[in-house]
């Protein structure tokens, strides 16, 4: 049914020379959680017929790989909160020239699926942690429960992944004194973790530059702490690693506001609504949903959208904390972090 594309690696390059080998697809908007910095109070999420099935989802990830995408991230919202997310796990770990499929999720659901998803094919986690502190926890994710996020990371861990990585959002006079705490206990559990300066998306209650905690100034608060040796490595992304002497901890600091990543760019972002947005902080994008209902048996239309979409792929994002506005209206959970 689906059109076979004969793989030769990179078709996608852009204006600027940056090959585009990474795909993060948003498979659902809904979460059981509402961070303080990701989501309103109150949020509504969108009618199922808005959303990609999980089938247009393979569909896409599969005509992404022809084009020569190596690399895919699921993320959400919470994708393992997508009824049946599984199947779609199974069928892009089949696909024979993707050499990694990784996921992002809260880990709440982590308990019950690590070892399917593992099975599947996934290489590696992503998984939030802003707090150890269980009310604290509570208080940023407005509904979460700590102890089942730390039995999610423990199952993950006992599975076996390739490398566990969590993410944390450090907010100033929230839970900017759990620097230290969340890198031993990354430490201790022999995984990484990453720090991410809070990023404009979505309007939300909160006054982001109240909060906003550098990287900079966390950066410096862990190496007095601990011994830290900077890493060349890169991931074609916004974070710079730092490894931990004497551990299997690596650092990350991912730092939209005080470092210039754009020019390493190698991803884009496809939304549970089938927007490809060529940058995380820029409102260019294509709608790849029409194209994938209105030619069912052809993959054509939509593989010539995804390669004009390569020419307005925009230089860098545009962030700033000061202005009254959210740099990009949509929310994290819409476009997938
Ligand atoms: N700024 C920074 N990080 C965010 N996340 C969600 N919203 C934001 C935001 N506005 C984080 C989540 C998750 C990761 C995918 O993105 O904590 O760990
Ligand atoms: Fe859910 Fe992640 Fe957003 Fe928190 S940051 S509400 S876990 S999507």
């Amino acid at each position: 049914m689906i059109n076979k594309v004969p793989h030769s690696a990179h078709q996608l390059i852009d204006q600027f020379g940056r090959v585009v080998d990474y795909i993060r697809l948003s498979i659902t908007d809904r979460c059981d959680f509402r961070c303080v910095y990701c989501m309103a109070e109150t949020m509504t999420f969108l009618p199922r017929d808005e959303v990609l099935s999980l089938e247009e989802c393979a569909r896409l990830v599969k005509i992404f790989v022809g084009l020569g995408v190596s690399k895919v991230r699921i993320t959400g919202g919470e994708p393992l909160v997508r009824k049946n997310a599984l199947w779609l796990f199974k069928e892009i770990g089949q696909l024979k020239n993707l050499n990694e499929l990784v996921l992002t999720s809260n880990g709440s659901q982590l308990e019950k699926h690590a070892l399917d998803l593992k099975n599947a094919g996934v290489k590696r986690i992503n998984i939030s942690l802003d707090s150890l502190d269980a009310a604290r926890f509570k208080k940023i994710t407005r509904t979460g429960e700590l102890d089942q996020v730390l039995r999610g990371i423990r199952a993950a861990k006992n599975v076996g992944f390739e490398s566990i990585k969590l993410n944390t959002v450090l907010m100033r006079g929230v839970n900017d004194d759990e620097a230290i705490p969340l890198v031993k206990f990354a430490i201790e559990h022999a995984i990484d973790i990453a720090f991410i300066e809070e990023m404009p998306l979505g309007d939300i209650s909160h006054d982001r530059e109240a909060t906003f905690c550098s990287n900079q100034d966390t950066l410096k608060k862990l190496q007095n702490q601990y011994p830290l040796i900077a890493s060349t490595e890169t991931t074609g992304g916004p974070a710079r690693y730092w490894r931990v002497a004497n551990s299997n901890t690596k650092i990350g600091f991912i730092s939209p506001h005080s470092h210039n990543f754009c020019e390493d760019c190698n991803r884009v972002r496809i939304t549970c609504k089938g927007e490809l947005y060529l940058c995380l902080g820029q409102e260019d994008k294509i709608d790849l949903m029409p194209l994938l209902r209105d030619h069912p048996n052809d993959d054509q239309a939509v593989i010539q959208a995804i390669l004009a979409s390569m020419a307005i792929k925009p230089k860098g994002h545009d962030f700033d904390l000061r202005r009254a506005k959210p740099a990009v209206v949509r929310f994290m959970s819409h476009t997938g972090g």
